[in-house]
């Protein structure tokens, strides 16, 4: 199966853990993300706890699905980079990886966008105590998949400029 050709935004997820296990090898598939100048800006908060879980899904309006996760995955990004003007790419460049490997292990996620919304990442921080030094970049629920859903074909043939 390929994950690219698989995945899909996954909210609803049924009461199980996640395996320790898995979540390491879903952090090393993060990892493995290219970034500029291989700087690897990324530092990795995995929340389990089920209050902060809870806290964790009012910090967007658009994050409430993140409430019924077993765990939240929070790709933080360090503010002292080489190359500064790269570090939004890295960190997405690394969560697209982490949507992958979690299809890839028969479990389920969603993006759900912090950065660059300044009250979002304030109130991230908060939650987590989040140092100065590091910027929250998105929050990632991840769970078994309650529903299964079919990816869309959005292969648009108009989008391409063959030259
Ligand atoms: C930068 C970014 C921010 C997103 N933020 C949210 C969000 O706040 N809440 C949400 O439910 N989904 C969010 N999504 C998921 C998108 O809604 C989803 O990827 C899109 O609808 C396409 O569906 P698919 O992922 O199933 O292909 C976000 C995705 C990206 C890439």
């Amino acid at each position: 199966m390929n994950s690219i050709f698989h995945r899909t935004s996954i909210r609803t997820y049924v009461d199980q853990a996640v395996e320790p296990e898995k979540i390491t090898q879903i952090l090393k598939a993060a990892m493995a993300a290219p970034s500029a100048g291989n700087q690897q800006p990324w530092e990795f908060y995995v929340v389990t706890d089920k209050a902060t879980i809870e806290k964790l899904s009012r910090t967007s309006p658009y994050a409430g699905c993140a409430a019924a996760a077993p765990v939240i995955i929070v790709p933080c990004c360090r503010k002292e980079a080489r190359f500064p003007e790269n570090v939004i790419m890295d960190l997405s460049a690394a969560s697209e990886n982490i949507l992958l490997e979690v299809d890839a292990l028969g479990l389920g996620a969603v993006w759900l966008g912090i950065a660059p919304l300044e009250e979002r990442m304030e109130a991230v921080s908060q939650v987590l105590s989040i140092p100065e030094t590091l910027i929250p970049f998105c929050l990632i629920p991840i769970g078994y998949p309650q529903q299964v859903k079919p990816q869309q074909d959005r292969y648009d043939e108009s989008r391409v400029h063959f030259i």
